[in-house]
C-alpha cells in the first residue's frame, strides 16, 4: 500500500471510529483488509483504495469494522470479576434497593463472554428470582461481533477460556462443536449495534458501565470525549470499568481501590453538557 493510500486510510478509520492505525502495524492492517476485499471482489488493495476514494459507504463500514480488535474472553481479568461480585453489584443494589432496578451497558461487548459473564454473576446471586429488574444493554461497533454474541455459541477453545465446568454444567448447553449460552441467560442481554462516537442521548441513568479494552485502540482527545460522556450517562452512584491499561481523567473519575473500577467525581456544578 503506497505512504498516502495508507494515510487516506488512518484518517477515514480514525474519523469513523476512533482507533488508531500505525505506520508500523502496516503489514498486520493489509492482511485485515483481505477478507473485505474478497467480499467486495476487488483483486487487489488498489481497486479497494480507489473505491474508498471514490466514497463507497458500504465498502468503507466493512474496512473500518476490519480494523476493529475483538479479542475477549470470559471472566477476562479475575481479580476484577472477583470485586465485581463480592463487593460493586452488592454496593449498587444497596442503592438501588428501592427501585430494584439495575441498568448495565457493555459499551464495547465483541462476542458476548463479557456480558455474559456479569450475566452470570448476577443469576448466580438471584437477583431475577429476588424481583429485581435487570436492564442488560451489550454495544459494539462491529456488527459481526454483535451478531455472535447475540447467538451466545461458543466453541471449545473460546469455552476453555475463563469458564469452570461449574460454569458450563449450569449455564450453557454442550453440542457437537462446542456451548451455547443457556436462553434464560441469553435473553435477559439486549444487544445494539453503537458506535462509541456517536451520541449517547438514548441512553441514561446507568448504574454499571464496562468499556474494557477499547480505549486503548484510540487517541486521548477521542478517550476523553467518550469518557465525558460516560460520566454524563452514569448515574450518581454509578461505576465505570475499564481494561488494565486504561484510565479516565481524575477531573471526571476516582478509582475505587483498583483493578479498573471507578465511580464519577462528584462536582458541586452540574456538568456543562448535562445541563444545555
Ligand atoms: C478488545 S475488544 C474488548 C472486548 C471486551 N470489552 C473485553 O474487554 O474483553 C474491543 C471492542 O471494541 C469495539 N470497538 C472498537 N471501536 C469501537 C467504536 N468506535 N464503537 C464501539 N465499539 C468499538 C471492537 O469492535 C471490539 O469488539
Amino acid at each position: 500500500m503506497l505512504p498516502a493510500d495508507f494515510t487516506f486510510l488512518a484518517r477515514l478509520v480514525h474519523r469513523r471510529s476512533g482507533i488508531v492505525l500505525t505506520e508500523s502495524r502496516r503489514a498486520l492492517i493489509e492482511r485485515r483488509l483481505a477478507p473485505a476485499m474478497h467480499r467486495f471482489g476487488f483483486k487487489d488493495l488498489s481497486q479497494v483504495m480507489r473505491a474508498l476514494r471514490l466514497g463507497s459507504e458500504p465498502l468503507a463500514a466493512a474496512v473500518t469494522e476490519a480494523m476493529t480488535v475483538g479479542e475477549t474472553s470470559f471472566f477476562r481479568g479475575a481479580d476484577f470479576f472477583r470485586r465485581l461480585g463480592d463487593d460493586i453489584i452488592p454496593a449498587l443494589m444497596e442503592a438501588r434497593k428501592t427501585e430494584k432496578r439495575l441498568r448495565i451497558w457493555s459499551a464495547a461487548c465483541a462476542t458476548g463472554q463479557e456480558v455474559y459473564s456479569v450475566a452470570m454473576i448476577l443469576d448466580s446471586i438471584g437477583l431475577a428470582s429476588e424481583g429485581w429488574t435487570i436492564d442488560f444493554l451489550a454495544t459494539d461497533l462491529s456488527g459481526e461481533a454483535l451478531a455472535r454474541a447475540e447467538r451466545g455459541h461458543y466453541n471449545f477453545y473460546e469455552t476453555q477460556r475463563g469458564l469452570s465446568e461449574a460454569h458450563l454444567t449450569v449455564w450453557f448447553k454442550a453440542d457437537e462443536s462446542g456451548h451455547a449460552v443457556t436462553d434464560n441467560i441469553r435473553r435477559t442481554v439486549t444487544f445494539r449495534r453503537f458506535n462509541l462516537l456517536d451520541s449517547y442521548g438514548w441512553l441514561d441513568d446507568i448504574d454499571l458501565v464496562l468499556c474494557r479494552n477499547a480505549l486503548i485502540y484510540f487517541d486521548g482527545a477521542t478517550q476523553t470525549s467518550i469518557l465525558e460522556r460516560m460520566a454524563d450517562v452514569l448515574a450518581p452512584e454509578g461505576v465505570l470499568c475499564l481494561g488494565d491499561a486504561e484510565a479516565p481523567p481524575k477531573r471526571l473519575f476516582q478509582s475505587l481501590s483498583g483493578n479498573g473500577i471507578y465511580t464519577r467525581v462528584k462536582t458541586a456544578q452540574p456538568r456543562l453538557s448535562a445541563a444545555v
